[in-house]
C-alpha cells in the first residue's frame, strides 16, 4: 500500500530508532536467523508501507522503521514480543519529512573492519556501544550504512 492509500491521519510519516541486544540461539545458525527475520520483515513491511534498516553487529540490533505512524507502532510493538532480542531501548520515535531508507522493505548489514566510513559515523573506534547513540548519531550510523549498502548492492536474499 502507498502513503498516499491511507486516511490522512494515518498517512503522516514517522520514524522510529531503537536498539536491542541480540538473543540468537546458537543452533540453527545467527545468520540464518536473521535472514528469517528479514524475510518476515519484507513481507509484512511492504502490506503497511513501513520500510527500514536492520543493523546486526556485535551482538547488537539497531533497527530504523519508518511509515505511517500506526504502522510503525504496531510493528515496532511486535517486534519487541520477538524472544530473538531483549531490552530494547528506543532511541527516537517522531515524525520525519521525509524516508531515508525509502528503498529497502528492510534489509540487514552486519559491519566489517573495512566499513570504514560506518566506523567513523559511529565515533566509537574502541567499542559499539549504541547506548551512547543519540537520535543524531543513530540516524548518521544508519544512513552511513545504507550508503555502503548502495554502493555494494547486497545479495537479494537481504533485500
Ligand atoms: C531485531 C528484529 C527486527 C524485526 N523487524 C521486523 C520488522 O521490521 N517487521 C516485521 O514484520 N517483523 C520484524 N521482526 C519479526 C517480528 O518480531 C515477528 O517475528 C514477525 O513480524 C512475525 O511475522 P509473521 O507472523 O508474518 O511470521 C523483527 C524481529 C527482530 C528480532
Amino acid at each position: 500500500m502507498t502513503d498516499e492509500a491511507q486516511p490522512q491521519s494515518t498517512r503522516s510519516l514517522h520514524r522510529l530508532i531503537y536498539f536491542s541486544r541480540q538473543r540468537l540461539a546458537d543452533d540453527p545458525p545467527p545468520n540464518e536467523q536473521v535472514e528469517a527475520i528479514v524475510r518476515a520483515s519484507i513481507r509484512n513491511n511492504r502490506e503497511v508501507a513501513v520500510t527500514g534498516l536492520l543493523l546486526v553487529h556485535d551482538g547488537w540490533f539497531i533497527q530504523a522503521l519508518e511509515g505511517p505512524m500506526t504502522a510503525v507502532l504496531t510493528t515496532y510493538r511486535r517486534i519487541i514480543e520477538d524472544p530473538r532480542h531483549e531490552a530494547p531501548v528506543v532511541i527516537n520515535a517522531a515524525p520525519a519529512a521525509s524516508r531515508e531508507f525509502a528503498d529497502w522493505n528492510m534489509c540487514a548489514r552486519s559491519l566489517s573492519a573495512a566499513d570504514e566510513a560506518i566506523i567513523d559515523a559511529l565515533e566509537m573506534r574502541d567499542a559499539f556501544e549504541p547506548t551512547r547513540l543519540n537520535e543524531r548519531s543513530a540516524l548518521r550510523l544508519l544512513k552511513a550504512v545504507r550508503d555502503i549498502q548502495d554502493r555494494t548492492s547486497l545479495s537479494a536474499a537481504t533485500r
